[in-house]
């Protein structure tokens, strides 16, 4: 396919803070990830990975470097990223930031931009355990289940890019499995990032990388032990 990447990023570095405590998080880090491609995201606590998620949304504005979704350029403030961001780009956050005083499914909808984001949510809700759910508030389920409701929200408006930062962390293996079979059927269109630390659930990833310093230090195929080599 001669398609252009669903995102790319360039020589991409993001440091916090100017004073006292300052902290590279991402250091000149260079990615293309394809419609169809699912990739995990693995390092040490502290290594960058969320950071390098925000960075790939747009919800933050690198230090130095691009990112291109579908070949357009987020290196704009965030706030001018919304609409693109929104509309191409489901991000499963590592706390799921519900909106109190919505239901699930309100929290879910909240951004929602084309009719069929609904029916979507009602049907992935199902798939992951929460359809019973739906029309509770936050603060009347458990860790886990907003989790998911976090999930239902990144893929209501079936996104081209979703990034999912720990999306299992919370949840037994028979739910996280059931999780990932949901992410994982997102990959025939769109792609798939997932940070996680369980090994376990990249099975079906085309590729691994290794952050460690917000540094890139390897790329390995799902399953196989970490090479020296460096790549993307
Ligand atoms: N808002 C912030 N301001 C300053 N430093 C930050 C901020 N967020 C993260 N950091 C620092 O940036 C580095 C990378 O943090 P990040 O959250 O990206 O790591 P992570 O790989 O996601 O870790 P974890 O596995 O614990 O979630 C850490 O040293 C962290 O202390
Ligand atoms: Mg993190």
């Amino acid at each position: 396919m001669s398609e252009a990447p669903v995102l790319s990023a360039r020589a991409l570095s993001l440091v916090y803070g100017d004073g006292a405590r300052r902290t590279t998080a991402v250091e000149a880090l260079d990615l293309d990830v394809a419609r169809g491609e699912f990739v995990g995201l693995v390092g040490p606590s502290g290594s960058g990975k969320s950071s390098l998620l925000f960075l790939l949304a747009g919800l933050r504005r690198p230090t130095t470097g691009r990112v291109l979704l579908l070949g357009r350029p987020l290196d704009a403030a965030p706030d001018r990223n919304a609409a693109l961001r929104r509309r191409h780009v489901g991000f499963v956050f590592q706390e799921p930031f519900l909106v109190p005083w919505l239901s699930l499914r309100e929290n879910a909808l909240v951004h929602a931009t084309g009719p069929g984001a609904a029916a979507r949510v009602e049907d992935l809700a199902r798939r992951v355990g929460v359809a019973h759910l739906l029309d509770e508030r936050p603060h009347r389920v458990s860790g886990g289940e907003r989790q998911r409701a976090g999930l239902l929200r990144a893929l209501a408006n079936d996104p081209d890019l979703v990034l999912a930062d720990e999306p299992t962390a919370f949840l037994d293996h028979p739910t996280g499995h059931a999780v990932m079979d949901v992410l994982r059927a997102c990959v025939g269109r769109a792609a798939l990032v997932v940070v996680t630390h369980d090994p376990e659930m990249l099975a079906g990833a085309h590729r691994v990388l290794h952050l460690r310093d917000g540094r890139l230090e390897a790329t390995t195929a799902a399953g196989s032990p970490p090479a020296t080599a460096a790549g993307a």
